[in-house]
């Protein structure tokens, strides 16, 4: 059932109708679809195109078509090229030649870049609640679990933090995810409808009024633009893959912490699976995933972009591969930021491990500097000194706290007892700009 044919001899192949059909995946639109097309019939009316009658008939069509989708009466498949000549027709069947009348000073180009715009910024929003979420989470549990821990870099153990401020990065970047998205959602806030296949209409159509009706803050400034601009999408999915790879950094560390080998803490049981082989196992399956799916978002991203960089001005139908990899990496980022809240939301961190690590790890080694420093010695020569130190040490098994005042003076004469208090882990923690990690 197509919405065109007079100008075709034959008809077309059934391969080419399923390669053409979008039904299977742009029937996630239908909501945005019929909304539109109400706003756009009464724009009719307004600027007097369609009389009150037809309008009526055919909003009266659209609304029974909506409640048939949302209970279930109507189903949307069948050889429907795709759901824009699916609804048509529906409603041309259901209310006749009014039906005819809907499109109008429209196209399926404006039509189809309305519904995705549509559809894009309400997910958009429901991605930044999720966020807000997330973020929520992400400060109660390092609230509550506001002990120190070892930090790394290049994952060797380097100077003592607190679980609060590793996890407050995290809220950083997700907050700065957050506020991504608003600026995207700020820049697509521009009706394409009334663009219609590239070149605007004779008719004397109002789109301020439909862009309007439908909650945008504008109209596009250029036709050919309108109809053809996917920057959008692309501009989110590259939101969702920076999403990912924040979520993905998070779910690497919550891995190697849940290790038997750093175990400062544990994943619970609603957030991890077992072996069919091996009964101790008890795995990260959550934080792998996510890790795992973060491909698939950047994989979607650079899918739209390739399929962009070769389009001439205006709508071609490459475009229509736009919604499989958007729906797909919207989808993926949605789940995979409610699964890290869950997961989050119920780990168990684990004090004792960490102080362990701490102990263990000579991170107060450039705190030793900056007190031979403080005594008067130039900060290159007590890294040096304190350099040999740690090799004692090592050598020992022993931290520098645990040398005795009489071996520190073996190093330098600069040592004294007030050392042992400049050097605990705790009180390197409350000087200075560091105290800003509280
Ligand atoms: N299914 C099409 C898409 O998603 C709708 C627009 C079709 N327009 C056309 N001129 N054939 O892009």
């Amino acid at each position: 059932m197509k919405l065109w044919g007079g100008r075709f001899e034959n008809s077309e192949s059934k391969l080419m109708e399923d390669f053409n059909s979008s039904l299977s995946f742009d029937k996630t639109l239908y909501h945005e679809d019929i909304i539109g097309s109400i706003a756009h019939v009464k724009m009719l009316e307004k600027c007097h195109i369609l009389d009150k009658d037809d309008v009526n008939k055919i909003i009266e069509g659209l609304n029974a078509i909506l409640i048939d989708i949302e209970n279930g009466k109507l189903e949307i498949n069948g050889d429907y090229e795709d759901i824009h000549s699916f609804v048509e027709v529906n409603l041309i069947d259901r209310i006749g030649d009014a039906g005819k009348k809907m499109h109008t000073a429209r196209s399926r180009n404006d039509q189809v870049a309305l519904d995705m715009r549509l559809y894009s910024k309400n997910m958009a929003k429901e991605v930044v609640e999720n966020l807000h979420e997330l973020l929520k989470t992400i400060k109660k549990i390092g609230e509550e679990n506001n002990y120190i821990m070892p930090g790394y870099t290049h994952m060797q153990r380097a100077q003592v933090v607190t679980f609060k401020h590793h996890m407050m990065a995290y809220f950083s970047m997700f907050t700065r995810d957050v506020a991504r998205i608003e600026n995207a959602m700020e820049i697509m806030d521009f009706s394409p409808l009334g663009c219609c296949a590239l070149a605007g209409t004779t008719y004397k159509t109002d789109r301020k009024y439909t862009a309007s009706e439908l909650g945008f803050s504008g109209v596009a400034d250029n036709f050919l633009d309108g109809v053809s601009d996917r920057d959008y999408l692309i501009e989110l999915m590259s939101d969702f893959s920076m999403i990912m790879m924040h979520l993905s950094r998070l779910s690497e560390e919550l891995i190697i912490w849940s290790t038997k080998e750093f175990d400062f803490i544990q994943i619970s049981d609603e957030f991890s699976t077992g072996s069919s082989i091996m009964p101790q196992k008890k795995n990260p399956d959550a934080a792998e995933l996510i890790r795992g799916k973060t491909g698939r978002v950047y994989g979607s991203l650079m899918s739209l972009l390739t399929t962009m960089k070769g389009i001439p001005l205006a709508y071609n139908k490459d475009m229509q591969e736009d919604k499989e990899c958007f729906f797909n990496a919207l989808n993926t980022s949605l789940s995979c930021i409610k699964v890290m809240n869950g997961m989050l939301g119920t780990i168990k961190v684990k004090k004792e491990s960490m102080l362990k690590a701490v102990k263990h790890g000579f991170l107060n080694a450039t705190e030793a500097a900056d007190y031979l420093v403080n005594k008067g010695m130039a900060f290159r020569d007590a890294h040096g000194v304190i350099g040999e130190i740690v090799l004692k040490c090592e050598s020992d098994n022993k931290s520098i706290e645990e040398l005795t005042i009489d071996d520190l003076k073996g190093f330098s004469k600069l040592f004294g007892e007030d050392i042992y208090e400049f050097i605990d882990y705790e009180n390197t923690l409350s000087r200075g700009i560091k105290k800003e990690m509280k």
